[in-house]
């Protein structure tokens, strides 16, 4: 048994039961033990998960496009950063830097580079990488620094974010009860219990809750407080400028919908393989959930973002002016048949409706100076926010 997982059963048996949010933690985030606190490599071909960084540089050429146009729109402020949640070891942040320095970008010498990343061993190999580039790469600045004009990016973050397990109780208080985690008496397994969140917990999701269609009896659904204060906070990181999150999620009618999802979304991640059993071997498999767009953008905005398109992958990567990016790749002088049939094939899956294509985009605005309220101009739309009227593959 992994030490997180004597560390879980420990707290679990010492409780009663903890929360799935609780359990997910630890499970997760586990200083040194868990799943995204290890050397370990998480995501890539080697890994667990294939995120579109990892498969191609093609959408962080695209994410690039959008900060050139967002810098350009502000009046090219001296200082420009790029903010970047759950950034790993900047897989998505060099393909971006590495876009901008084959275009000779101006943007580059504004740029500086800003991550939270909870994963120590990962947060070197950015930073060793960024030190590696010519001149040293942009400047590193921490998390805490104060706002300033910039770009927010959250490629597959929200996701691992914990989340509550509720469970539909027509009897119960608010009409559901929660999906908890104890270990069995008898095999002294780690096992469900369903009873009664925490008070403040109750407390809290309530009404984050308000605007659900009742559950079916026995339908489980994914809540997640945690996802609702980052998205709040996020109005408070730049001064102006915008906000890009990239996940799998859908509307939260959507996911309460029980004739699709009564057993709710949640799953864990080993070896490029999906299960449903969340439970087993924590600290090795990767936990996640749909993100919940609705409980996303009502945050974001509650905490002084403005809205400014839900689109896709597909439709983001088609508009977002990256055509010279593939031509180059293509029939470039620099042009190779392996890197051609590699972005062929890496479109036609970041581009598919059914697989990375159909992942959720939401962008928004910070800031209220005439410079932001150019960035929400509808006649003339950003990067990666129009309607598109072909597709790039
Ligand atoms: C699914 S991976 C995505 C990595 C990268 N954005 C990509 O698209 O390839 C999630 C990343 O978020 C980080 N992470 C997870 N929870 C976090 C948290 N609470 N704070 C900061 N980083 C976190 C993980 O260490 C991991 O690098």
């Amino acid at each position: 048994m992994e030490e997180v997982e004597r560390l879980i059963r420990e707290e679990a048996q010492r409780e009663g039961s903890i929360s799935f949010a609780r359990f997910m933690e630890r499970a997760l985030l586990e200083p040194g033990l868990g799943y995204y606190a290890t050397a370990q490599r998480r995501a890539g071909r080697s890994g667990d998960f294939m995120t579109a960084p990892e498969l191609h540089p093609i959408l962080g050429a695209a994410i690039a496009q959008l900060a050139a146009a967002t810098w350009e729109r502000l009046g090219r402020p001296a200082t420009f950063r790029w903010r970047e949640y759950g950034a790993g070891e900047g897989t998505l942040l060099l393909a971006a830097l590495d876009y901008l320095a084959r275009e000779g970008h101006p943007l580059l010498d504004a740029l500086e580079v800003s991550v939270s990343e909870a994963n120590p061993h990962r947060l070197a190999d950015l930073t060793a990488a960024l030190a590696a580039l010519p001149g040293g790469g942009p400047p590193l600045v921490t998390p805490a620094s104060p706002p300033v004009a910039g770009i927010v990016v959250a490629n597959e973050f929200a996701d691992a974010l914990p989340f509550h397990v509720v469970v539909g109780r027509a009897a119960a208080p608010g009409g559901f009860t929660e999906r908890r985690v104890a270990v069995d008496a008898v095999t002294n397994a780690l096992t469900w219990a369903e009873g009664a969140p925490d008070p403040g917990v109750a407390e809290r999701l309530a009404p984050l809750m308000a605007a659900w269609p009742p559950l079916a009896e026995g339908q489980l659904a994914e809540i997640s407080p945690a996802t609702a204060d980052w998205a709040h906070g996020l109005g408070g990181e730049l001064t102006e400028g915008v906000v890009i999150v990239l996940d799998y999620g859908r509307e939260g009618v959507a996911l309460r919908d029980p004739a699709s999802r009564m057993a709710g979304t949640a799953l864990a991640y080993q070896g490029h393989r999906a299960t449903a059993d969340l439970l087993s071997e924590p600290g090795s498999r990767d936990l996640t959930a749909h993100v919940d767009l609705t409980l996303l953008r009502t945050a974001a905005e509650a905490g002084g973002l403005r809205h400014l398109a839900s689109t896709n992958q597909a439709k983001f990567l088609a508009t977002a002016g990256v055509d010279g990016e593939v031509a180059r790749t293509r029939t470039g002088p620099a042009a190779t048949l392996e890197g051609a049939i590699a972005l062929r094939s890496a479109l036609a899956q970041l581009m598919d409706p059914r697989r990375m294509g159909g992942f959720a985009v939401e962008v928004f605005v910070a800031g209220s100076s005439p410079g932001a309220n150019t960035l929400a101009d509808p006649a003339s739309p950003l990067p990666g926010t129009a309607a598109p009227n072909r597709p790039l593959v």
